[in-house]
């Protein structure tokens, strides 16, 4: 092991509308990162493993009814329920490529209504992402992909202004990449922005906190 005990991972967000190719993409990802040799795990927001995430999922596949707020501050609990443990990672040295994050949060909920502060207000205080890659793909593109699934939030009307409020959130933690490339080119970007941004960590960046 020629890692340092100063060296942490880092940790990575992929963001997009649904069927933007994430899942797979994060799934390549981890392939390739653990084949090096970098310690490195696969997460994902909402976790339906908790108690919590039971909820949101239920709610998710339309089995049961919540005001829009609560909802809301589910999803964001369920980040919370998973903060030590992911700071306990980082500083391990583990790589965390996580499926979704606060901006999945804030850009769904302020897409039904609520207001962008009001939405980011419960994630103040998680931990920040080192790199926040945007696989960046139109509503209409990504429903062509084999069509949007039955849950909650897969319609393209929706969709649409999830996206928008996408964009308010970008910030220079930000890598967006045009998600209609080819896989494997979409693979190969992400891949050098990660290698790039997990020598930083482990360099000694600094773990910061969410829009503080
Ligand atoms: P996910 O489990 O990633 O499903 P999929 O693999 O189908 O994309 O996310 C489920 C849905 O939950 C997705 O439409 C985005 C939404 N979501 C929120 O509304 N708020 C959140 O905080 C998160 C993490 C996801």
């Amino acid at each position: 092991n020629t890692q340092n005990s100063e060296s942490r991972g880092a940790l990575i967000v992929l963001e997009g509308l649904d069927r933007c190719g994430k899942t797979s993409q994060s799934t390549r990802l981890v392939n390739y990162l653990n084949g090096i040799g970098h310690s490195v795990e696969s997460w994902r927001f909402p976790d339906r493993n908790t108690g919590v995430g039971q909820m949101i999922s239920s709610y998710l596949s339309n089995k049961s009814q919540l005001d829009d707020r609560a909802i809301h501050l589910l999803f964001s609990a369920n980040r919370w329920e998973k903060r030590s443990l992911m700071e306990d990672e980082l500083k391990r040295g583990t790589t965390l490529i996580v499926d979704r994050y606060s901006y999945s949060g804030v850009a769904f909920s302020s897409a039904k209504g609520l207001d962008i502060e009001w939405c980011k207000a419960p994630d103040i205080g998680l931990l920040a992402p080192d790199l926040v890659i945007y696989l960046d793909i139109s509503p209409e593109e990504a429903a062509k992909r084999g069509g949007y699934g039955g849950e909650r939030y897969e319609q393209r009307e929706f969709q649409k202004k999830v996206a928008l409020f996408y964009q308010k959130l970008q910030d220079p933690t930000w890598k967006i990449i045009d998600a209609k490339l080819e896989v494997e080119d979409v693979e190969k970007l992400i891949r050098d922005m990660v290698l790039d941004c997990i020598l930083t960590c482990k360099k000694g960046k600094p773990i910061l906190k969410l829009w503080a």
